[in-house]
C-alpha cells in the first residue's frame, strides 16, 4: 500500500537531510526531486531546448546526483522549473514514485500542493535567509566548490523570490502542512519531529 511523504520548503533548508532519515528510519524510498529540474538546468547549459531536454530525461542524467549539486546547475534550474511543460513532462514519474507500493518520501517545493495533494504527511521545512546560506555555504565549500558567503545568500534570495512568485506550481505550505521552521533547530531535532509526524499517521 501506498505512503507518501511530502517534504516541500525553500533551498537548503534541510529538506534532503530530513527525507533521507525518514526514509531509513520507515523503510521508504527517497526522490529528491529538485535533481530533476537540475538534471535539465544542466541539458540547458549544454544547449539543449529545456522543454525537449525535460520529455528526454534519461536515468543516466541523475546517474551522478552530486555533480548536480552545482551553484550554477542550481540557478538553471529554478529557470528552467518556471517552464509549465517541463513540470508537466515531470510530473507522471513523480506521482508514480509518491504511489509506490512500500511508501515513499519526496522532498521538492511543490510535492503537498501539485504532485501530491493526497500524500499522509506533509511538511514544509524552511528556515531564515541567512541560516540556510551559511548551511549551503559549508556544504559547497565541504564538496570542492569554493564559494563565498555573500554570493551564496544572493543566489539563495534569487532562487526563493523565482521559485515562490512563479505561476505554475509555486514554493507554498499546503495548508495542512506541518511547517518546520529549523533556523533555531537542531538537525536530531528536526528530524524526530518529523519521525512523530509519520508515526502519527502510519497504520498500526
Ligand atoms: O537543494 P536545493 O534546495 O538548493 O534545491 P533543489 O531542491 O535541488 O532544487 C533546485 C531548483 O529546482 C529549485 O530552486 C526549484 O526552482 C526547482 N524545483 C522545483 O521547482 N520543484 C521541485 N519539486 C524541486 C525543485
Amino acid at each position: 500500500m501506498g505512503f507518501t511523504v511530502a517534504i516541500d520548503g525553500p533551498a537548503a533548508a534541510g529538506k534532503g537531510t530530513i527525507g533521507r532519515a525518514v526514509a531509513e528510519r520507515f523503510g521508504f524510498a527517497h526522490l529528491d526531486t529538485g535533481l530533476l529540474y537540475r538534471a535539465v538546468g544542466r541539458r540547458m547549459l549544454a544547449g539543449e531546448p529545456p522543454i525537449a531536454a525535460a520529455q528526454g530525461l534519461t536515468p543516466e542524467d541523475l546517474a551522478e546526483p552530486d555533480a548536480l549539486r552545482t551553484a550554477v546547475i542550481a540557478e538553471a534550474a529554478s529557470k528552467v522549473a518556471v517552464i509549465p511543460e517541463v513540470r508537466a513532462a515531470l510530473l507522471d514519474f513523480q506521482r508514480a514514485f509518491a504511489r509506490r507500493s512500500g511508501g515513499a518520501v519526496l522532498d521538492g517545493r511543490d510535492i503537498g500542493t501539485v504532485i501530491c495533494p493526497e500524500a499522509e504527511v506533509k511538511l514544509f521545512v524552511t528556515a531564515s535567509a541567512e541560516v540556510r546560506a551559511a548551511r549551503r555555504c559549508k556544504e559547497l565549500q565541504e564538496a570542492g566548490y569554493p564559494t563565498d558567503y555573500a554570493t551564496v545568500l544572493a543566489d539563495v534570495r534569487g532562487r526563493d523570490a523565482r521559485d515562490a512568485d512563479r505561476a505554475t506550481a509555486p514554493m507554498l505550505a499546503a495548508e495542512d502542512a506541518l511547517v518546520l521552521d529549523t533556523s533555531e533547530m537542531r538537525v536530531d531535532e528536526a528530524v524526530a519531529a518529523a519521525f512523530a509526524a509519520v508515526r502519527a499517521k502510519r497504520p498500526a
